[in-house]
């Protein structure tokens, strides 16, 4: 029988991962503001997840929603997982997901990517992760610029890779420490930079 999907946005406290059958971090379960949300990873997005969240940070959840045809209850599947300043976060009840307005995802915003496959990795990727988000946030920016993180951008002896949009430049090598100014050089006009 064909499932009927809708999309979801969930946003809440990160409360951990919890194991699968073949995975320790098949599931992500976050605390919105009705209720606790065990959300299914695909394999993607676990892979890039687990060392960038930490219990505790506040997240956006996006991605589809379908209903369990044996328990009649709501599964819930990420496509896309964001972490998002606590200020920002209105948890939106499950059982209204469905017939709310698009996620925010869909809107065109200026976007920083971030590889996060192994070698970018093990070069610093997480780091640099969390450097770029600090940064957006201290020059207010966590609003109006989107991190995202990727899958191997065919750079990977240049790790950790970053893309930065919708100028598609490209940083190779980045640093933690070098952040700031690339934010400063990109999005000056948009923040209260310097
Ligand atoms: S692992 Fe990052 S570019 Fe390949």
């Amino acid at each position: 029988m064909a499932k009927e999907k809708q999309t979801f946005c969930l946003e809440g406290r990160f409360q951990g991962f919890m194991a699968g059958s073949k995975s320790p971090f098949k599931y992500l379960s976050v605390h919105g503001a009705d209720d606790q949300h065990v959300v299914k990873l695909s394999k993607s997005v676990r892979l890039m997840l687990f060392r960038y969240l930490q219990v505790g940070d506040w997240i956006r959840v996006i991605g589809e929603q379908s209903i369990d045809q044996e328990t009649g209850e709501p599964k819930l599947k990420a496509k896309e997982v964001l972490r998002v300043k606590p200020l920002e976060v209105v948890a939106t009840p499950t059982s209204s997901v469905a017939s709310t307005t698009p996620p925010k995802a869909k809107q065109k915003k200026p976007k920083i990517l971030i590889c996060q496959k192994s070698t970018c990795r093990k070069r610093g990727a997480a780091q640099v992760c969390r450097a770029v988000e600090s940064t957006l946030a201290n020059y207010g920016l966590t609003d109006s610029v989107e991190v995202k993180l990727t899958g191997c951008m065919d750079k990977c002896k240049a790790g950790p890779n970053m893309v930065v949009m919708p100028q598609k430049q490209r940083y190779t090598k980045v640093k933690p420490g070098q952040i700031p100014e690339v934010i400063a050089e990109h999005f000056q006009q948009q923040s209260n930079v310097g």
